[in-house]
């Protein structure tokens, strides 16, 4: 293999910088030509690629977003737009291309390598949604934005005694809002994988208030949603002042953390090893410190789910 590409596709994560770094750098140290093709498939389907060199990732290790952009492409998914992105890999001699995004540009990258074409995953997303890797890159990042969040918005509950609901992303998954409400010390965490009780979280609040806590955070997976509702029905069934902050965008934002930059460092050089050795349809992981890899295919089939130990905890420290 002589050239190989690197993309990041979907929602941009913190981090994912620092694997293109590692994808460039060392598929160079390796002898290789890097090329890197700029709003993941979009990019690939209209040809804007361009060689790489070592000076071309410098700079960006502690830079948040993603250097080559990013795009959510409905295009590569039909059958026109994927052969013409396949086309253009073979125009521009690439023979093996590294993705970096969540689940939805995995499943570009295995109709690829189904296709015969060397392709491997690596799971950039701060949703930590994936189920084969113990992290996904950009996760750590978005959770210390939102454990400051907290920090901030807890100041201000203690100080006027409000309840507040604070909204985190993760789409589908409820990662963030459960480790973050974890590391935030909040009364309660909802998440999509778990059916709450309104009731039952309401006589937290107020069991809370009336052991002299100041304080009432209520950490909200985007996947559940309606904040507003629910901020309703907490203030009619406890009489309480309740806020609402929607995090938003806030949280995809930020110079990584060094954990972010040290996984996308290790998958990068991982994915490529894998192309150089001729591994294809691979997707890279990180299990208890491990570099790891999988089946594309198995890697997007494995259901995810909360971490029972980690909810529990949060509910048992809150009293
Ligand atoms: O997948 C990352 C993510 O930020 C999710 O948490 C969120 O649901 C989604 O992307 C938002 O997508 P968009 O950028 O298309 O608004």
């Amino acid at each position: 293999m002589k050239r190989i590409a690197v993309l990041t596709s979907g929602g941009d994560a913190p981090g994912m910088n620092a694997a293109i770094r590692s994808v460039v750098r060392t598929g160079i140290y390796h002898g290789l030509e890097v090329a890197g093709i700029y709003q993941g498939y979009r990019g690939l389907i209209a040809g804007d690629i361009e060689m790489l060199k070592i000076t071309s990732v410098g700079d960006i290790i502690h830079r948040g977003g993603t250097m080559l952009r990013t795009a959510r492409c409905e295009e590569f998914k039909t059958d026109a737009g994927f052969e013409r992105g396949l086309n253009m890999l073979k125009m521009y001699n690439i023979e093996g291309l590294v993705v970096i995004g969540g689940d939805g540009s995995f499943q570009g990258a295995r109709r690829l390598s189904d296709a015969g074409f060397p392709t491997i995953g690596i799971p950039g997303t701060i949703d930590n949604d994936l189920a084969y890797t113990d992290f996904t890159l950009g996760f750590d990042t978005a959770l210390n934005t939102v454990v400051n969040a907290i920090g901030h918005i807890r100041d201000t509950s203690s100080s006027h005694g409000t309840v507040n609901v604070i909204e985190v992303m993760g789409r589908d998954c409820g990662d963030i809002a459960l480790y973050a409400g974890l590391a935030g010390g909040a009364e309660a965490v909802i998440i999509p994988e778990l059916d709450y009780d309104i009731d039952a979280l309401c006589r937290t609040i107020i069991h809370g208030k009336k052991r002299g806590k100041l304080h009432s955070i209520i950490l909200l997976a985007e996947g559940v949603g309606k904040p507003y509702e629910l901020a309703e029905e907490i203030h009619r069934k406890t009489s309480s002042d309740v806020k609402v902050s929607v995090i938003g965008y806030l949280q995809r934002g930020g110079t990584p953390t060094p954990s972010d930059r040290i996984l996308g460092s290790r998958m990068g050089a991982h994915a490529v090893d894998l192309l150089r050795t001729g591994s294809e349809g691979r997707a890279v992981g990180i299990k208890g410190n491990e570099m790891i890899d999988i089946p594309l295919e198995e890697a997007i089939m494995m259901k995810k789910d909360y971490d029972k130990g980690i909810y529990e905890l949060a509910r048992i420290l809150a009293i």
